[in-house]
């Protein structure tokens, strides 16, 4: 299912770290984890000991460690290692303040540095679907101790985070597309500079070709956000170039370099959207996970159903006791 290269999502991710969130679905978890992924959650977490070992894959900037260790002071809770293919960066987080949990960046899940059945509980917040299946479940499988016991949330393909996903994409491809209004900004800011250096450019045919398309570009967008779920995004972009067109000067050196900076962290975003909704699973495919896992591990019992609350539905919840 991997549809990018590596070495781009690891660098898409990496920045999304780096800018401090502390979990990927901005939005549906901001209000804490009192819905039906917390209840999730505080499950899984209610029979650990200071004893156990927790694995947490794909991690980003570890929401899930950081619950867990909420729940229970810093001696008592159990030994968390924490793996992310991206280089993470949880601001939360100082090994002093936490001696129990170890972040691991540059990580994946297809190939874990640590023992054979290590760990009694192995964990994963919409981050195991985005594997390679088999080597990824393999690994799981042999750091898991005797009896340990695996839990995932992971993205559904009719969730509201994946509906809000795709309008997402769909504003993204919008913007970026050739013609679209990164490149209408691109074309119009040089002469915007030229006009703020005193130049008269009002007979000026390019000048003011570049400056209907830059006009054209925006009521595009803004036309097409209305028929969309996230409208609030193409506002946003429209609001930033026109900041970024505002603030060019006499050289527009600076503007450019930020329109090329926007016009990055909008890939970054549509790489990162375009991940999930490509590993959202759709009940099928969740069964079909079921299955694999229980063929892998024989006499394991698996079972995948969906997380829902007032919002609509969020995830899939799996879980496994192993053998
Ligand atoms: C949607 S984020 C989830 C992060 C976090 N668990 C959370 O709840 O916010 C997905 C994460 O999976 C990581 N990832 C993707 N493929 C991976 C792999 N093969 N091995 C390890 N991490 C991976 C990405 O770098 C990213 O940080």
């Amino acid at each position: 299912m991997q549809t990018v290269d590596e070495e781009a999502r690891r660098s898409a991710w990496s920045a999304y770290w780096a800018a401090g969130q502390l979990h990927s679905c901005v939005g549906s978890l901001d209000a804490g984890y009192g819905g039906a992924i917390g209840q999730f959650w505080a499950q899984q977490f209610r029979t650990l000991g200071a004893s156990d070992r927790v694995l947490d894959l794909a991690t980003g900037n570890g929401p899930l460690p950081r619950l867990l260790s909420s729940t229970r002071d810093a001696n008592d809770c159990p030994h968390v290692d924490a793996v992310d293919l991206a280089q993470i960066a949880p601001a939360w987080y100082t090994p002093a303040d936490y001696p129990r949990i170890r972040f691991h960046s540059g990580v994946r899940m297809e190939s874990l540095p640590f023992p054979d059945g290590h760990f009694t509980l192995i964990v994963s917040q919409f981050g195991f679907e985005y594997a390679h299946r088999e080597p990824a479940l393999r690994e799981c499988l042999r750091v898991l101790a005797p009896g340990g016991r695996m839990a995932f949330v992971m993205h559904h393909a009719g969730s509201v985070l994946a509906k809000v996903g795709r309008s997402e994409l769909a504003i993204h491809e919008r913007l970026l597309e050739a013609g679209g209004l990164l490149d209408a900004a691109s074309g119009v800011l040089p002469w915007f500079a030229r006009a703020r250096a005193g130049e008269d450019l009002r007979g000026h045919v390019v000048a003011n070709a570049s400056r209907s398309a830059y006009n054209a570009a925006i009521s595009e967008v803004t036309a097409y956000s209305r028929q969309l779920q996230a409208p609030d995004l193409a506002r946003e972009a429209v609001d930033q170039v026109h900041r970024i067109i505002g603030s060019a000067a006499a050289d527009p050196g600076p503007a450019l370099a930020a329109l090329s900076d926007y016009r990055q962290a909008l890939q970054a975003a549509r790489l990162r959207t375009a991940e999930m909704i490509d590993h959202a699973l759709d009940a099928s495919q969740a069964q079909a996970l079921v299955a694999q896992l229980e063929t892998l591990c024989a006499g394991a019992q698996a079972q995948c159903r969906p997380l829902s609350q007032a919002e609509g539905l969020l995830g899939w919840g799996m879980e496994m006791a192993g053998v």
